[in-house]
């Protein structure tokens, strides 16, 4: 399986810590934050990696990652996503890069406390589609920044709504997906969102349409980095007194 991590965007809700670097170069406690995406995918036994950034800064992220080695990675290759699209779009841009094989999906900015190994084993015996991985969020003013999946009463998912008013469950779908190949043929049937982006949402919705949509439920901490400045601390504390990638 390929991994690709998503570290483009504009970082807007950092701002102004985002004015002078890419988001994910940010520190989270001793190590830039794209560092714990990479050890997840590495740890996961994800050794072919690529990442897709944008913007001015686009360069730092050879200097700090190199050709991957020091992290474990076999190979390493990037991509340069002109504006910011949107998450699905800057995935597009790793086609060729992942062939026919599947692919894990992580955003940069995402950090979790265990490692993300069980669902790529779990994704490995899955015979087709897609499966992302669910964090319990209990407070509905957090969903309402997040993408969360309304859930039957056999807790199967129905539907993910980006960024609800009314949240329809109490959990959010965090920035890991797997798919297969054919991710590289719903991108582009996608229509632009109110913010102009091609929303990863729709590609999950995609199969959830199709009834190939699975998931975990995250079992220790998960933090998106990049959410405000508040939940950007909150991870900080977190990795520098729990760590990160555990187990
Ligand atoms: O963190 C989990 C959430 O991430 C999910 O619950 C949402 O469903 C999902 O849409 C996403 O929401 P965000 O509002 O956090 O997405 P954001 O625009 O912040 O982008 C997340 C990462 O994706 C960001 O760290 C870099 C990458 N990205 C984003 C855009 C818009 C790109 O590489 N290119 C882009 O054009």
């Amino acid at each position: 399986m390929k991994g690709v991590l998503l570290a483009g965007g504009t970082g807007s809700r950092l701002d102004p810590l985002t004015r002078i670097t890419n988001k994910h170069l940010l520190p989270v406690y001793d190590r830039p934050m794209i560092s714990y995406a990479v050890e997840a995918l590495v740890k996961a036994g994800i050794d072919e990696i690529m990442v897709v950034t944008g913007g001015t800064h686009a360069g730092e992220f050879l200097r700090l990652l190199s050709n991957g080695e020091e992290y474990g990675v076999r190979r390493l290759t990037y991509a340069y996503q002109d504006r910011p699209g949107g998450i699905a779009e800057a995935l597009g841009l790793a086609e060729r890069f992942v062939g026919t094989e599947r692919v894990l999906v992580m955003l940069a900015d995402n950090v979790f406390g265990r490692t993300i190994r069980p669902t790529v084993e779990r994704f490995g015996q899955q015979a087709s589609g897609a499966r992302i991985v669910l964090a319990r969020v209990p407070e509905p003013e957090h969903l309402r920044h997040l993408g969360v999946p309304e859930l039957d009463e056999k807790g199967r998912v129905v539907r993910i709504v980006e960024k609800p008013a009314v949240p329809p469950s109490q959990f959010c779908v965090t920035g890991v997906y797997c798919y297969e190949p054919s991710v590289f043929a719903v991108i582009p049937t996608l229509i632009p969102s109110s913010r102009g982006e091609l929303e990863i949402t729709d590609v999950n919705n995609h199969y959830v349409a199709a009834g190939e949509m699975s998931y975990d439920v995250c079992d220790g901490f998960w933090g998106d980095a990049g959410e405000s400045i508040d939940a950007y601390y909150n991870v900080v504390d977190e990795v520098r007194r729990n760590g990160a990638n555990l187990g």
